[in-house]
């Protein structure tokens, strides 16, 4: 691709503290008008690396161009067409949603007049009209965060930043900013998202850059990593243990490896490649061979078990702890 058509290149960037690279070698492509999703454990490097790309941290090596100016020469050229929203939110409790808006206008040097104009048409863009002269402190989690979008919108931005953007919302909330992030994309906005939820990154991102201790170890479409770890799969559920290996010799030869049979659950599982027609051939196959089944599904590998795959860990976090989950809850 050429590099006019992409918003943001990274390459090799590192980034030391101490005796320890936060981002080491790390490399990425975002074409123009798409969503990236940054997705990795605590501690990988998704925020180093926003914050070097937004211009608000040194690199030590490397390259990165973001809205065709160089990160390390043009700061000042990337800071006037970038927003960032940041894991803690930048608004101002005791204000309104209006006033806030205003507030971040004046702060970048827009006049009164043009200021409250632009205040009045993120609260629309947003979907916070309503609430729009509401002191902040009064809004949901989903508004608040809605707030930060908007906020990060005034100077309609070329390459949004959200890290963790939906950290600790309900799920309605969720669904909310991600509809929001969706119109800014429909608006043409590139949008780079740091995120640790696999479905946050499936929901949005039309490409997904997985993140582990400071380097790029996978990247590729939703589909594309799922694919990584096997493609589709028809599991099913003998009614007789007995009629376990028959069913594996009779549905073998629609699987593109040998199935795999599970005698404790009295499944098997057989990997195919065109899953439209999967499903009603094994149904045929075990029909023909005799064999009753209990259940059967047609499986896509989960993006969190990619993750799993990859960096040995899960990628979502525990609600309730904040802590990222350890890859021994999950039996192989
Ligand atoms: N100011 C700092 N001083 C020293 N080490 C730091 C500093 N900032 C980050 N690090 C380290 O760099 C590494 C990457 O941190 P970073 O915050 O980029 O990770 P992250 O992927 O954003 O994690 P999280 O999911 O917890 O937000 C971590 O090991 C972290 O401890
Ligand atoms: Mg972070």
């Amino acid at each position: 691709m050429s590099s006019s058509n992409l918003a943001v290149t990274a390459e090799g960037l590192r980034k030391r503290y101490g005796d320890k690279y936060a981002l080491d070698g790390f490399d990425l492509t975002v074409p123009k008008g798409t969503v990236c999703g940054l997705l990795g454990p605590n501690g990988a490097g998704k925020t180093t690396a926003v914050r070097i790309l937004a211009t608000l941290l040194r690199f030590d090596e490397g390259r990165a161009v973001v809205a065709g100016h160089d990160v390390g020469r043009e700061p000042a050229e990337v800071r006037h067409r970038i927003g960032l929203v940041g894991q803690n939110a930048a608004v101002d409790e005791v204000l309104s949603g209006y006033q806030n808006l205003v507030m971040f206008g004046r702060l970048y040097h827009l006049g009164a007049r043009e200021a409250k104009a632009r205040a009045t048409a993120m609260l629309q863009q947003f979907r916070l009209t309503d609430t729009g002269s509401k002191p902040v402190k009064a809004y949901s989690g989903g508004m608040r965060r809605r707030l930060d979008l908007a906020a990060s919108m005034i100077l309609a931005p070329t390459v949004l930043f959200l890290d963790e953007p939906t950290v600790g919302l309900d799920p309605r909330s969720r669904n909310e900013v991600w509809q929001s992030v969706r119109d800014l994309v429909g608006a043409g906005t590139t949008v780079l998202l740091t995120t640790q939820y696999l479905d946050e990154a499936d929901q949005l991102a039309s490409q997904i850059n997985v993140i582990d201790t400071g380097r790029v170890i996978a990247e590729g479409s939703p589909s594309q990593l799922k694919s990584l770890i096997g493609g589709d799969r028809i599991e099913f559920v003998v009614h007789d243990t007995a009629q376990l290996d028959a069913a594996a010799r009779a549905t073998a030869r629609m699987g593109t490896t040998e199935p795999v049979v599970d005698t404790d659950r009295r499944q098997v599982s057989v990997q195919v490649s065109d899953k439209a027609t999967a499903l009603p051939e094994a149904v045929r196959l075990l029909d023909e061979a005799g064999i009753a089944i209990d259940d059967l599904a047609l499986r896509r590998p989960t993006l969190d078990e990619v993750f799993l795959h990859l960096t040995g860990q899960h990628a979502e976090r525990d609600e309730d702890s904040g802590q990222a989950k350890t890859g021994q809850e999950v039996s192989a």
